[in-house]
C-alpha cells in the first residue's frame, strides 16, 4: 500500500492545482491571476478585480460598463429576504445573519438547476450585489434605525459607506474601503475557500458553498481577526499601555489577533498599502491614536516572537476610522471575498473530483459488542 503523509492542519500540503491566485513567498506578494495586488490596489478599482476573478480576465471599459450595471440592477432585496432581516432578533450576530439570508436567497434562484458556468457567474454577480445590501440593512434595522436605498451611481464602495452613514462618503473614504475590498477579494486556499471548493466538490450548489464558506470565514482565527484585533486595540487604549498589554498576553500564551499567518513568515505584502491607508485617514481625521497603538503592537510583536501583522490587522483601525461598526468587519470582508469564493467553485466544478481525504485513525482497536442492558 502507498504510504501517506500526514500534516496537522494540512500544513504544507498541496489540496489541489488552481490559476485563481498565489503567493510568492520571495517577495511576500499576493498575485491574482498573475496580476500584482499591489498594481491591482493602484490602478483598479474593487469592481474590475471582481470581474477579473469570476471571469478570469480584467475587463474592457465596455465589459466594466456591463458589469457594474449588472451589480446595480441587483442590489435589490426581495420582500422575502427583507421580511427575514426584518423579523431577525436584533441581537443576531452579522455573520449569522448573513449567512441564513444567503442561504435564503438559495430559494429565489429560479434555475437552480443550471450548474453552467455562466449560471454560477450570474450567482456571484447576484451575491457581489447584494451581500452589503444585506450586511447594511440588517444592521441599521437591528439598530432601530431605517435602511437607505443604495443609490445607482455609487461602487461598491461608496454605496457601502453611504448605506450605513446615510452621508455622501468623502474621495479618502471611498479609496479606503475600495483597496481593503481589492485586499481581501482573494488567497488561495484558505480555510473559507478551500471550505467552499469541499463543498461544491459533492456537486452541492453554488448558495451551499458559499454558506459553507461564509461560516468557516466567521472564526476569529480566519476572517473574524479582523473584529478581534480592533476589540484589542480597543482594550488597549492608549500607546503607552500598548507594549505591556502584549507582554501580559503572550506571557499568558494568548494570540494576538491580526498577526501571524499559515503561509506568509517574513510580512504579508498587503500590509503595507493597508498601513498606508491608515496614516492618510488619520491625517484626514487628524487623530494618529490608533496607528499609534497600533505600531507598538507591531514593534512589541517583531521585537519578542518575530510575528508579522496580516492585512486584518491595518483593516481593523482603517475600518474603526471609517466609522464602521466592529461587528461589521468580517460581514464586509464577505462582501468582498465572495468574489474569490466564487472562482474557487467555478473553478473546482469545472475539475472536479469529490475531496475526500483520509485519516489515521487513532480510537480503540476492535472492541466486543455489549447488548445495552448489560452495559
Ligand atoms: N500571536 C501570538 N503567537 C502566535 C500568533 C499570534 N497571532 N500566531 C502564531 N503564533 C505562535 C504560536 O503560538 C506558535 O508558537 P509555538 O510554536 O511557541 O506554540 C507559533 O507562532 C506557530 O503558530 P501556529 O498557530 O501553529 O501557526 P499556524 O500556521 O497554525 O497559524 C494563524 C496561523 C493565522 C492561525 C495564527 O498565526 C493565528 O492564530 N493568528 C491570529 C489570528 C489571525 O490573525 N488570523 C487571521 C489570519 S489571516
Amino acid at each position: 500500500m502507498e504510504t501517506k503523509s500526514y500534516s496537522p492542519g494540512f500544513e504544507g500540503v498541496i489540496a489541489g492545482e488552481s490559476a485563481i491566485s498565489s503567493i510568492d513567498l520571495e517577495r511576500n506578494r499576493l498575485l491574482i491571476r498573475g496580476y500584482d495586488v499591489v498594481d491591482l490596489c493602484e490602478h483598479c478599482r474593487f469592481e474590475e478585480v471582481a470581474y477579473l476573478l469570476i471571469y478570469d480576465d480584467l475587463p474592457t471599459v465596455s465589459a466594466l460598463f456591463n458589469f457594474e450595471k449588472q451589480i446595480r440592477h441587483r442590489r435589490g432585496l426581495s420582500d422575502y429576504v427583507l421580511e427575514l432581516l426584518h423579523r431577525a432578533p436584533a441581537r443576531s450576530h452579522p455573520m449569522a445573519l448573513l449567512r441564513t439570508a444567503v442561504s435564503a436567497l438559495a430559494l429565489e434562484d429560479a434555475n437552480a438547476d443550471d450548474r453552467s458556468p455562466e449560471a454560477d457567474r450570474g450567482r456571484a454577480i447576484e451575491l457581489l450585489a447584494k451581500i452589503p445590501i444585506i450586511v447594511v440593512t440588517g444592521h441599521r434595522l437591528a439598530s432601530g434605525v431605517e435602511p437607505i436605498a443604495p443609490k445607482d451611481e455609487y461602487s461598491q464602495a461608496a454605496n457601502l459607506l453611504y448605506m450605513l452613514h446615510g452621508i455622501e462618503p468623502g474621495e479618502q473614504e471611498i479609496k479606503a474601503m475600495d483597496v481593503s475590498l481589492i485586499l481581501y477579494a482573494e488567497h488561495g486556499f484558505n480555510a473559507s475557500a478551500f471550505t467552499a471548493r469541499v463543498v461544491a466538490s459533492s456537486l452541492s450548489d453554488f448558495y451551499a458553498s458559499i454558506v459553507a464558506a461564509i461560516a468557516s470565514l466567521a472564526g476569529p482565527l480566519h476572517g473574524g481577526a479582523n473584529e478581534k484585533a480592533m476589540e484589542m486595540l480597543s482594550q488597549i487604549g492608549f500607546a503607552d499601555k500598548a507594549e505591556q498589554w502584549v507582554l501580559d498576553a503572550l506571557a499568558a500564551k494568548r494570540k494576538i489577533m491580526g498577526f501571524g499567518h499559515r503561509e506568509y513568515r517574513t510580512g504579508d505584502g498587503r500590509v503595507p498599502i493597508m498601513k498606508a491607508i491608515g496614516r492618510n485617514l488619520a491625517a484626514l481625521l487628524n487623530n494618529t491614536k490608533w496607528i499609534e497603538i497600533a505600531d507598538v503592537v507591531e514593534q512589541t510583536m517583531d521585537r519578542e516572537k518575530g510575528i508579522f501583522p496580516n492585512v486584518d490587522f491595518p483593516c481593523s483601525y482603517v475600518y474603526y476610522m471609517l466609522g464602521i461598526p466592529i461587528q461589521l468587519y468580517t460581514p464586509i470582508f464577505v462582501s468582498s471575498r465572495v468574489t474569490g469564493w466564487a472562482a474557487h467553485i467555478i473553478e473546482q466544478f469545472a475539475h472536479n473530483r469529490l475531496i475526500r481525504p483520509a485519516h489515521i485513525y487513532n480510537g480503540p482497536s476492535q472492541r466486543n459488542f455489549v447488548p445495552i442492558s448489560d452495559r
